[in-house]
């Protein structure tokens, strides 16, 4: 483990034209792809295995096995599926990294599309943030241009054709299988699994879906070998990360650094916790992750350390929380947006979001009793495992561990009859948000 940042997709972002290929080759990129063409499909996919990358997009999965079930020789199209819908509350790290480098999260979908053996791949891009899929497009055009996509790339005989396709706007769609049916056309609803999507993904056919920072870390890799990549990180969480700080903060932002790195380096790095203030909770990765506290400051961020914390690593978003925050209120907020964003599909999600949202609305209010944290606690157990997607776990987390951890807060608001917190001394709602 190490306290210092790492930048390798960060490490050009304040150069005025990071984002252009002109900017990204200035700065080595476009290194990886020729030497993956010289590699052969099977040696790229051998490279990162043996670098312990593990997806990005909050499971950690390790993405050169997944790629490697990707059946061979079955005359079947293959398709490549990077998934940009980021959308998870707090999540903010893909979004900056395609506006200020969208070629390496191109080069790194070319060199894993001929991994695959893929001819078509696909970004899925969340609708909202027209101005990424502007760049993005702009990027695509300029590789195209240069002959790093599109028939016969640099002289191998390799193809490769690449589409930038925006969502509509839904969290559920970042699911990797609702993401397929949407990108098929139908509403972005989760589909059974097994079969899996690397033998029945996009139209039926095999399929990797890989997170947007997973895909843009693939040109490091091949460029300066697996070695060097799993010689940072940790034993079992390999290589370097972004980590977004957000929140009450006083520098907030993206911290590239290798996964290990605990909460209290980080934010050290981004000059603490507001002035005057103190942690009360965060979010490891994401909204769906369970809270932790001033007591988990050390825990190292990877995602074993995580977990023996009894949360998860997700995505890095490290949301941070001072005193000045109702615990009761944040889980609140949380929960109306699983409510929302809940595709209905299965009942224990539906209905459970639901009644947690009435629920903690009442306790709120200190219109609650000390049943009500009984009854969350029960809707939750009735979600957890047994909804069809892992929405309905992240709906539950932070509910839970929020009980777990500020029972007596909950129990304050029903003593007094209200929530005891002046909801302005919070900046996280001074602009008129709830
Ligand atoms: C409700 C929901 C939303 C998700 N949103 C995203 C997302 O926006 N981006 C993402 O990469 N993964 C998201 N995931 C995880 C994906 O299903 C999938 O695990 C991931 O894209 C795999 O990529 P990776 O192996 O590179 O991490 C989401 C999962 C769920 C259940
Ligand atoms: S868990 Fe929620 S989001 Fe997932 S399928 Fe069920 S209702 Fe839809």
């Amino acid at each position: 483990m190490t306290d210092t940042l790492t930048p390798v997709l960060t490490a050009q972002w304040d150069q005025p034209d990071a984002f252009t290929l002109a900017g990204y080759r200035r700065a080595g990129g476009y290194q990886g792809l020729p030497k993956a063409l010289s590699m052969g499909p099977d040696a790229v996919i051998a490279a990162v295995k043996e670098s312990g990358l593990r997806g990005r997009g909050g499971a950690g999965f390790p993405t050169g096995m997944k790629w490697s079930f990707i059946p061979q020789g079955d005359g079947k199209p293959h398709y490549l599926t990077v998934n940009a819908d980021e959308s998870e509350p707090g999540t903010c790290k893909d979004v900056p990294l395609m506006m200020a480098n969208p070629h390496a999260l191109i080069e790194g979908a070319i060199i894993t599309s001929f991994a695959i053996r893929a001819g078509h791949a696909f970004i899925y891009v969340r609708g909202e943030v027209l101005h990424v899929i502007r760049r993005l497009q702009a990027a695509v055009a300029e590789a195209y241009e240069a002959g790093y996509l599109g028939t016969d790339i640099l002289g191998s005989g390799y193809g490769l054709e690449l589409v930038v396709h925006a969502g509509a706007g839904a969290y559920i769609c970042g699911e990797e299988t609702a993401l397929l049916t949407s990108l098929e056309g139908y509403r972005g609803l989760p589909r059974n699994r097994p079969p899996f999507p690397a033998v029945e993904g996009l139209y039926a056919s095999p399929t990797v879906i890989n997170n947007t920072e997973t895909i843009a870390s693939v040109p490091s890799i091949i460029a300066n070998g697996a070695q060097w990549f799993s010689g940072l990180g940790t034993e079992k969480s390999k290589g370097y990360g972004i980590f977004s700080l957000s929140g009450h903060v006083a520098n907030p932002g993206q911290f590239e650094a290798p996964l290990g790195i605990t909460l209290r380096e980080l934010l050290d790095l981004a000059g603490g916790v507001r002035a005057g203030h103190r942690l009360k909770f965060w979010t490891p990765g994401g909204s769906s992750t369970p809270i932790l506290t001033d007591a988990h400051l050390d825990v190292p961020l990877d995602f074993e350390g995580v977990a023996g914390a009894r949360s998860m690593l997700g995505t890095r978003a490290l949301q941070i929380f001072d005193e000045t925050t109702c615990a009761v209120r944040a889980a609140l907020r949380w929960t109306e947006f699983y409510q929302h964003e809940s595709c209905g599909k299965c009942t224990p999600c539906r209905e459970g979001t639901y009644w947690m949202v009435r629920v903690l609305e009442r306790l709120e209010h200190g219109e609650g009793s000390e049943d009500d944290l009984e009854k969350l606690l029960d809707i939750c157990d009735n979600i957890v495992g047994r909804a069809f997607c892992a929405l309905g776990d992240g709906a539950a987390a932070p509910v839970q561990s929020t009980i777990q951890f500020f029972r007596d807060e909950f129990l304050q608001h029903q003593k007094e009859g209200g929530c005891p917190f002046d909801p302005a001394a919070s900046t996280l709602w001074a602009n008129g948000a709830r």
